[in-house]
């Protein structure tokens, strides 16, 4: 009994030790963003001589994938804003004409457009590579991405649709990095952008092989972040959650937006103001705000209340179309 007591103050310094390193860790895990922006912010001041517009830092053109519609073409149209030269790429040519059309006319930069199909796999990289050959890419935002047309369970996905997102959300991101680092390197800076989501933070029933490759695109991001430290070239890992693109169209209550459903303009403008100041971030405050929320709860209750949120949003959708079929 005496030994009991003897231990009390071993056990209880113990678990304050366990306490304050655990407290520790997660306030830098959740706060590293916000501090490596504030640290940018305030640089000018402190080393006036660093570049500080992202022309200077990184050069004069930046590649975006998935460039015509949503994310991407807004990332596109905040990037030509801040004088960059931009490279489109997706699958519509008409599209493709249609927004270098609009960049050009709002903003003095000069545009290229690539049409490629990123589910056709291997074979695209070829055409791709011979299109940016002679460009001096500083930016790459890998921002293409792929959904189910729906929540669904695996089963009921369509194969074709499930090697689509494969060949889209992890060979785009994969290959396109492979394939720019080399240039990057001969110019001794550089930035690759991976548009990962929300998704990732725990496994995501209903969205299953969405979510997994959300997952790999930030493994695979901070894991090359420190490949590639050494010769200048930095990579952010954006991790938006629901933004109003047609992404989303399965759900009238996702489309509606709110505050923490912003539109695709206001998601841009936010997270190009983080590229260059954080290495990995949500991009938007209030996507902030739910990340850090979401993370205060083990895994497992995420994984639930994730997969129980997809489950409400295919019920939405599958009653959205007993409605349409009825009138
Ligand atoms: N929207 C959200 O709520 C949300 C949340 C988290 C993460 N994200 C991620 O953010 C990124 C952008 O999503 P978004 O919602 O902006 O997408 P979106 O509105 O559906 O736009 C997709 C873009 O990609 C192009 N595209 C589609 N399939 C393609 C293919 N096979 N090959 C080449 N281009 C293709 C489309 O143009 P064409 O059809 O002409 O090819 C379009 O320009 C994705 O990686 C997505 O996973 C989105």
């Amino acid at each position: 009994m005496l030994f009991v007591f003897d231990m009390l103050p071993l056990l209880s310094g113990f678990i304050y030790f366990v306490g304050i390193w655990a407290l520790a860790v997660f306030i830098y895990d959740n706060f590293i963003s916000v501090i490596s922006i504030i640290k940018s912010l305030l640089q000018p001041y402190f080393q006036p001589q660093l570049p500080t517009t992202l022309v200077d830092k990184y050069g004069k053109w930046a590649v975006i994938t998935g460039a015509t519609d949503g994310i991407g073409k807004e990332y596109a149209k905040e990037l030509a804003k801040q004088g960059l030269n931009v490279v489109l790429i997706s699958r519509t040519k008409a599209k493709l004409v249609e927004v270098c059309n609009e960049i050009e006319s709002e903003y003095k930069v000069k545009t290229k457009w690539i049409a490629a199909d990123f589910s056709k796999g291997r074979e695209v990289y070829g055409h791709i590579e011979n299109e940016l050959a002679g460009i001096p890419v500083g930016i790459l935002v890998n921002n293409v991405g792929k959904m189910y047309d729906f929540p669904d369970a695996l089963e009921n996905v369509p194969e074709d649709v499930l090697w689509d997102i494969i060949n889209i959300n992890i060979g785009s991101v994969t290959m396109m990095t492979h394939m720019i680092i080399h240039n990057m390197k001969k110019q001794g800076k550089g930035i690759i952008v991976n548009i990962s989501s929300g998704s990732e933070l725990q496994p995501l029933p209903y969205m299953a092989v969405y979510g997994a490759t959300k997952r790999f695109v930030r493994t695979f991001s901070l894991a090359i972040e420190q490949e590639l430290a050494e010769h200048n070239i930095e990579v952010q890992c954006v991790t938006p959650l629901f933004v109003v693109t047609k992404m989303n169209q399965y759900s009238e209550t996702v489309m509606q937006g709110s505050l923490m459903v912003p539109s695709a303009a206001a998601y841009a403008r936010s997270t190009v103001f983080t590229l260059g100041k954080s290495k990995e971030t949500t991009g938007y405050w209030s996507h902030g705000l739910q990340y850090f929320i979401m993370k205060l709860s083990p895994e497992r209750v995420r994984t639930r209340i994730g997969g129980q949120m997809c489950k409400k949003l295919r019920q939405e959708y599958l009653d959205t179309q007993l409605k349409e079929k009825a009138m």
